[in-house]
């Protein structure tokens, strides 16, 4: 097995929901100063599911376009993060790859763990590769990040689904070999099986995830990283898009800087313009952090980024991707502004009837409006199975 190789990303996409309720029309529900959404946690809307979407549709809108350049010959395995699972047993993916057309010679398989799951799937993919270059791994993360009404993380909530195909001699970025890891048992964030939505200790959790970068940097750093001044910019995830500034002010100050509130706004601007209309992406997050600064002004020819992967519980991971010379030839930039732009606005009271829907959980037949604005859409449910189809239009 050969670690010269390069390897990583040799394409990125992301899709999200066919709606959207922005944070003034949360606030005119709540009484919030908008303020406290745009500046006090840096969010302006959040994409909300249609009936008839899921992380299931949601990762094969993503995966689509990767499939529809590349083929889906050379792709031996499809590894699906998430931590909103439809199914305790059968793996997510395996709808995908129907929906996608890929052949029957492909591995897949689910793997959860919070929001840092794709990230672990990003470096077994990397890891495959290293073991044959002729194959390509496709890496998907979908979620759709749901808390109680009237709770404080109704506000941080999303939805999207971000796509990495990869493989050796990546057109986009590669991975490199070091990381710092970084785990700790703690109850942060966590949604026992009979919930459908999370148990969260807010406060906790944003020291949990301080805490957690503190540990995977210096994991990093003692493996021989990089050093931060080598680093282009860093991409964090993202429950909320001022948690970006305070990760990266911290990260700064670890390593003897004096950040201002200008400094860390500079540096961390170009990775937030896809989160603050997304909302929480959960494992896609990271990776929409990445896409937004890959699609942004910022030159980035040959240039080494950072990503720092956190998932509540807790595991996180700081890695680094050395971006190609000619990477902007493969962006999805317009799909991307297109997908959040053409989303549709909800009004509180209809935001309000999605977020009580409920698919039947007593198998009984079960067909669901056509809502969706993507290629795939979950039809209903018949005899405890979900049926999905592509759509026409
Ligand atoms: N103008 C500007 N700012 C204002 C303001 C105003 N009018 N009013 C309040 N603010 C500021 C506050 O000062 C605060 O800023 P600081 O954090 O810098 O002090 C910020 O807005 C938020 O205000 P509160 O702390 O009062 O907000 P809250 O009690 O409503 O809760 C939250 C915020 C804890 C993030 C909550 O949304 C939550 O629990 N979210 C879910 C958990 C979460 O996202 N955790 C993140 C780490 S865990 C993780 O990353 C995994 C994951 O994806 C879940």
């Amino acid at each position: 097995m050969s670690t010269d190789l390069p390897v990583g990303i040799h394409d990125l996409t992301f899709a999200t929901t066919s709606l959207v309720l922005t944070h003034d029309e949360l606030a005119r529900h709540t009484g919030a100063n908008p303020s406290k959404y745009h500046y006090g946690i840096g969010q302006r809307a959040m994409s909300i599911p249609a009936v008839d979407e899921d992380i299931v549709t949601l990762a094969a809108e993503a995966a689509a376009p990767l499939v529809d350049r590349h083929g889906g010959d050379t792709i031996r395995t499809l590894l699906l993060a998430t931590e909103s699972g439809i199914d305790q047993s059968k793996a997510a993916g395996i709808y995908v790859h129907r929906l996608l057309g890929l052949h029957s010679g492909v591995r897949v398989v689910e793997l959860k763990q919070a929001c840092y799951g794709a990230t672990a799937a990003l470096q077994l993919a990397c890891a495959l590769v290293r073991t044959d270059p002729t194959q390509r791994i496709l890496v998907l993360a979908s979620d759709i990040a749901r808390y109680d009404l009237d709770s404080p993380g109704e506000a941080t909530q999303g939805a999207a689904a971000a796509a990495m195909l990869v493989g050796a001699h990546p057109a986009l970025a590669t991975v490199d070999a070091v990381s710092g890891l970084f785990t700790q048992d703690i109850m942060d964030f966590w949604r026992p099986n009979y919930r459908a939505t999370p148990l969260v200790d807010g406060k906790k959790s944003l020291d949990a995830y301080l805490h957690a970068l503190d540990g995977a940097w210096h994991d990093h750093q003692s493996r021989h990283g990089l050093p931060l001044e080598k680093l282009r910019a860093v991409c964090y995830h993202q429950p909320f898009t001022r948690m970006a500034h305070k990760a990266h002010h911290r990260l700064l100050y670890t390593n003897g800087a004096q950040p201002t509130p200008e400094t860390v706004q500079q540096a961390v601007a170009p990775t937030t313009t896809y989160n603050e209309l997304v909302g929480n992406s959960y494992t896609a997050s990271l990776y929409l952090a990445l896409a937004a600064l890959l699609d942004s002004d910022t030159p980035l020819e040959g240039e080494t980024v950072g990503l720092f992967s956190y998932g509540s519980g807790s595991v996180a991971e700081f890695l680094t991707a050395t971006v190609q010379p000619r990477y902007r030839s493969t962006l999805h930039t317009w799909a991307h502004q297109k997908a959040l732009a053409t989303r549709t606005a909800l009004t509180y009271p209809t935001y309000l009837d999605l977020h009580s829907e409920q698919l039947p959980q007593d198998g009984h037949t079960y067909r669901t409006p056509h809502q969706t604005r993507g290629r795939y859409r979950l039809a209903g449910i018949d005899a405890h199975q979900r049926i999905y189809e592509t759509t026409t239009g």
